[in-house]
């Protein structure tokens, strides 16, 4: 199955979310609005919306009480990136430039605090207990992730381990909520809905894990952020985990200064630590880690007969590892 055989499957359901979206940015505040359109119609993948939309289906569920939940996901996406921007004072999302250079860090943590608000509120008027349990501790831990990421950066000692759990928290918690809240819906056994939780949480990883490599390396445009970012925040990412505890210590002694220098990381320091990263295989044992990942959320499948659905969360798990916007 391609890609556009997923959506396809998926089409009538995507059309309603992005009007609920819409919806749910109506304000009298007009700031807001604003704000909150330039970054939701910008473009993003609508990961989130997409596995939980296809979660429910393959958990059986035909209703529609997957559209509010699935703009909800998307809404609590969009504002971590909102704060996440400002925190690591990013210049460009989604190929554009960044809410916070143009309205301000103010405006961007301020409509990021209101797109987490509206959240809760449409969760409660979905009136689903479970579900505003997993995603309110999913959030609660993107959260915890992020304050963890920022305690280590910088730290040329942080360790894989110490990735790992920023990453979870960070980013495949909501993944794994998405999954999880579908199989919620779908009203399926404990075990298939634990299945379709790991599913969202390995698919997750491999999606940071991706993201980091990216960060070094992409060169497709659609990719829409600025490339060395991670670098220059002195975010310690696997790439660079492994470099550092594979290097001689002339060249950790190197890469320790670009790090957790204040400047902006030029395009000359860029390149050397890439060199670096390259002669000691950082972005081919990250993508490697992130192929584990995705065979692991393949395996978490296997409990579900085939079915189109089943087929299109694989696809899934092939563009998030090829992926390269
Ligand atoms: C960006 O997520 C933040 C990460 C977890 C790496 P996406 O790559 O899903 O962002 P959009 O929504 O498609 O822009
Ligand atoms: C994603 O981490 C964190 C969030 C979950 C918001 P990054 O900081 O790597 O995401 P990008 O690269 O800015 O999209
Ligand atoms: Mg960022
Ligand atoms: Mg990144």
């Amino acid at each position: 199955m391609d890609l556009d055989k997923v959506l396809s499957l998926i089409s009538d359901d995507l059309v309603l979310v992005e009007a609920e979206l819409k919806k749910n940015l109506r304000c009298d505040v007009s700031l807001i609005s604003k704000v909150g359109e330039y970054v939701l119609m910008s473009g993003g993948k609508r990961l989130r919306p997409v596995l939980l939309l296809l979660s429910s289906k393959l958990c059986g569920y035909r209703g529609n009480r997957q559209i509010s939940l699935a703009s909800v996901l998307e809404f609590i996406h969009t504002a971590t990136l909102l704060h996440d921007d400002v925190v690591d004072n990013a210049e460009l999302r989604r190929g554009n430039t960044s809410a916070n250079s143009l309205w301000g860090n103010e405006a961007s943590v301020l409509v990021g605090d209101y797109m987490y608000a509206k959240s809760f509120s449409v969760m409660v008027e979905h009136g689903d207990i479970r579900i505003l349990d997993i995603l309110s501790s999913a959030t609660t831990r993107m959260a915890e992730g992020e304050v963890l990421q920022l305690i280590k950066t910088g730290d040329i000692d942080a360790t894989e381990e110490d990735y790992i759990n920023i990453i979870i928290k960070k980013t495949a918690v909501l993944l794994s909520a998405a999954c999880q809240a579908g199989a919620i819906l779908g009203g399926v056994a404990k075990k298939e809905e634990d299945a379709m939780s790991s599913f969202g949480m390995n698919l997750g990883i491999a999606f940071q894990l991706i993201d980091d490599s990216l960060d070094y390396i992409s060169q497709n445009e659609g990719f829409g952020k600025a490339i060395g970012a991670d670098l220059h925040e002195g975010k310690m990412t696997l790439p660079l985990i492994h470099m550092l505890r594979s290097t001689e210590d002339s060249e950790r002694n190197e890469v320790i200064k670009l790090v957790q220098k204040e400047k902006k990381v030029e395009e000359p320091d860029l390149k050397r630590v890439l060199e670096l990263i390259n002669k000691y295989k950082g972005i081919e044992y990250t993508v490697n880690k992130a192929d584990s990942y995705i065979k692991e959320a393949k395996n978490n499948l296997e409990i579900f007969k085939d079915s189109e659905y089943r087929q299109a969360l694989f696809t899934l798990c092939d563009f998030v590892l090829k992926r390269e916007t």
